[in-house]
């Protein structure tokens, strides 16, 4: 019986111990931390790399001048109503401009009407010395990677870089260093600047202005939609973004100034399309493929043509790649195949080409490229 008693304190003893709220907080405190430090160690990352937050913050700084310098939207084209608009030419690359003298023959003798940017990714080598036009026109860059939204801060960073830039920059063309003209320059800039289909429209003192449309694929209902939307995870995108409204389209894009400033000013669908996508869905992950005619969509369906200018086979493509063109390819006949188009605009331009087929491009400028 004593002995037993004895049994008994012992475990009241115990259960006070292991019971009392102390020691249970106490455990807790201390393994937090220990989980925080040690999980991201011993778990791999269920995401893909995220946008480092020092290139968000410049990012932000940018675009705020960009917006607000272009407030009161073409307030500064009307200022120097003189000079004539003129299209930003934005290359996007991660090497060598290697049809850099092939841009130079198209832009000959147009200087007053056009502007070109650079975003090279500074990680890149780029071994070719710029030539005329792009010497001096690289923009501050910031790494870039497939399958992250680095490329969406890239277009929208060169978008920025040519608001600030120029007043009279009146479209914004994003190109890589894969594409080539399909046309000259005379014929791509009445092409681009003739576009005004969209109705009149008055302005605030009562001047009426053409509204230019812009050039941005803009697709719903294509097979892989829906794992596009969820690369991030599911329901992410909510509210901001219902898969209803989620869109696709190529990244090659022309945009009115008016959409460039819509681009660099929003906050909204970026918070959301910044997020980096899941491991498990990488294959799923083009975020540049869907920010900005998601956006456009969103905000101005009628002002945009929703075709691309720029051509892209797609036949066979292998691991999200699409058809690169050799030289034994190039010849007349294809570059006449390659601006017919189902919409009513004829491609421009096209990609994706390999470098070396620089020299045979150069052989066509005269017989077919710049004759239209
Ligand atoms: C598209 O690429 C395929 C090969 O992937 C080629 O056979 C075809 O001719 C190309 N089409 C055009 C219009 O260049
Ligand atoms: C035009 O549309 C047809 C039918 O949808 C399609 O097969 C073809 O590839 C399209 N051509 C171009 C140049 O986009």
């Amino acid at each position: 019986m004593k002995v037993l008693c004895r049994n008994m304190e012992l475990d009241r003893e115990q259960t006070m111990i292991s019971s009392s709220p102390f020691v249970i907080s106490f455990l807790l405190l201390v393994s937090v931390p220990v989980l925080f430090v040690l999980a991201p160690r011993v778990l791999p990352p269920k995401t893909l790399p995220s946008i480092p937050n020092r290139d968000e913050m410049d990012d932000l700084a940018l675009f705020r001048r960009a917006t607000l310098a272009s407030a009161g939207g073409g307030g500064g084209l009307r200022r120097r109503a003189a000079a004539p608009p003129k299209i930003a030419f934005m290359f996007l690359t991660n090497s060598d401009l290697s049809f850099a003298p092939l841009w130079e023959r198209f832009f000959r003798g147009h200087e007053r009407l056009f502007n070109v940017y650079v975003h090279a990714d500074p990680s890149a080598r780029l071994l070719l010395p710029p030539t005329p036009s792009f010497l001096g026109r690289f923009i501050p860059a910031k790494a870039t990677q497939r399958a992250s939204p680095t490329l969406i801060s890239a277009a929208r960073r060169l978008l920025a870089a040519a608001l600030l830039d120029d007043p009279t920059n009146a479209f914004f063309a994003l190109l890589s260093q894969h594409c080539v003209p399909l046309h000259s320059f005379r014929f791509t800039y009445h092409a681009v600047l003739a576009n005004s289909d969209v109705p009149l429209a008055t302005n605030g003192d009562g001047v009426l202005r053409r509204r230019h449309r812009s050039f941005i694929e803009i697709l719903s209902g294509e097979p892989g939609l829906w794992d596009r939307y969820v690369a991030r995870g599911d329901d992410v995108m909510l509210p901001e973004v219902t898969f209803d409204q989620f869109r696709v389209g190529s990244q090659f894009f022309i945009l009115a100034r008016r959409h460039a400033v819509m681009v660099v000013r929003d906050r909204r669908l970026w918070k959301k399309f910044k997020m980096p996508c899941l491991k498990s869905k990488e294959d799923s992950c083009y975020p540049e493929e869907h920010y900005f005619p998601t956006l456009l969509q969103m905000q101005d369906p009628e002002g945009c043509t929703h075709y691309t200018l720029t051509r892209v086979n797609w036949t066979d493509s292998i691991g999200g790649h699409p058809h690169t063109y050799r030289p034994p390819e190039i010849s007349g006949d294809l570059i006449k195949e390659l601006r017919r188009s189902n919409s009513t605009y004829s491609y421009l331009f096209a990609r994706k080409f390999s470098p070396d087929c620089l020299d045979p491009l150069l052989e066509l400028v005269d017989i077919t490229i710049f004759r239209d």
